[in-house]
C-alpha cells in the first residue's frame, strides 16, 4: 500500500510556470519518443488521486487520455465532471485519511498522488511513501510549487537516480521512518 508521487519539476523546483504552462518540459530532444518511465510507473499503480487544478490541464490536453488506470479528482468545488471525461475520472472528496479508506476498500491500494496542493496536502499529513521526481535543467523563476512548509521534517531515503537523453534527472526516494 503506497501512495506515490511522479513528477517532473524546474531546477528550482516549479511544476508548472508563472501562467500554468508546461511547455517547459518540451525543452527536453526526445527523438525516440522516450516516455522516461512512464508507462513502467503506471504499471505499478491502481489508480491516481489528482487535485481539481490538474485535471483540468489534463483536460486541456486534447488528444488520446493519457491514463489507464482509474482517476480520482480531489475537489470541493467541482458540481459534475466536464462533457467527454464522464466516464474517465470520478470526483472525491473529504479528509485524506477518509478518501484513503475509501480507496483502499475499493481495492485500490498503490495509487499516484499528482498536483502540487495535493502532494502538500498529503505531506502535511505525512502521507506519501515514495517520490520519484524528474528533473529538468531550466530555472522558471516562478510558478506552481512542488512543495510548501511543513510543520516536520520527513526524510527520505535514496533509492535510485535515473538520467534520460543528459538532461533528465529522475530521483526516487522512499520515505525513511
Ligand atoms: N510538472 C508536472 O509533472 C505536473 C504534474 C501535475 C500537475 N502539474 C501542474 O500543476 C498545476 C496544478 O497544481 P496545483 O498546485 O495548482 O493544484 P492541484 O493539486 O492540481 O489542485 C488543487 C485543487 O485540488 C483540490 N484539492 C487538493 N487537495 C484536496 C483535498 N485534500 N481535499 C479536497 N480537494 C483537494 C482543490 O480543489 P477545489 O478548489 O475544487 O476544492 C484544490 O484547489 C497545473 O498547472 C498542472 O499543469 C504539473
Amino acid at each position: 500500500m503506497s501512495n506515490i508521487v511522479y513528477i517532473a519539476t524546474s531546477l528550482d523546483g516549479y511544476i508548472a510556470d508563472r501562467n500554468g504552462k508546461l511547455d517547459w518540459l518540451k525543452i527536453v530532444p526526445n527523438p525516440e519518443g522516450s516516455d522516461f518511465g512512464f508507462a513502467d510507473f503506471m504499471n505499478k499503480i491502481d489508480a491516481l488521486v489528482m487535485g481539481r487544478n490538474t485535471f483540468e490541464t489534463v483536460c486541456r490536453f486534447g488528444g488520446d487520455w493519457p491514463y489507464n488506470k482509474p482517476v480520482f479528482v480531489l475537489s470541493t468545488t467541482l458540481k459534475s465532471i466536464p462533457d467527454g471525461f464522464v466516464d474517465k475520472v470520478e470526483i472525491i472528496s473529504g479528509s485524506l485519511q477518509t478518501v484513503l479508506t475509501t480507496l483502499h476498500e475499493r481495492g485500490f491500494y498503490n495509487l499516484y498522488i499528482d498536483g502540487g496542493k495535493t502532494v502538500q496536502s498529503f505531506l502535511a499529513e505525512d502521507l506519501i511513501d515514495e517520490l520519484i521526481i524528474t528533473r529538468l535543467p531550466i530555472l522558471l523563476g516562478g510558478g506552481t510549487p512542488l512543495f510548501g512548509n511543513l510543520s516536520d521534517h520527513l526524510e527520505f531515503e535514496h533509492l535510485n537516480t535515473e538520467i534520460f537523453n543528459k538532461m533528465l534527472v529522475q530521483d526516487h526516494y522512499k520515505r525513511k521512518f
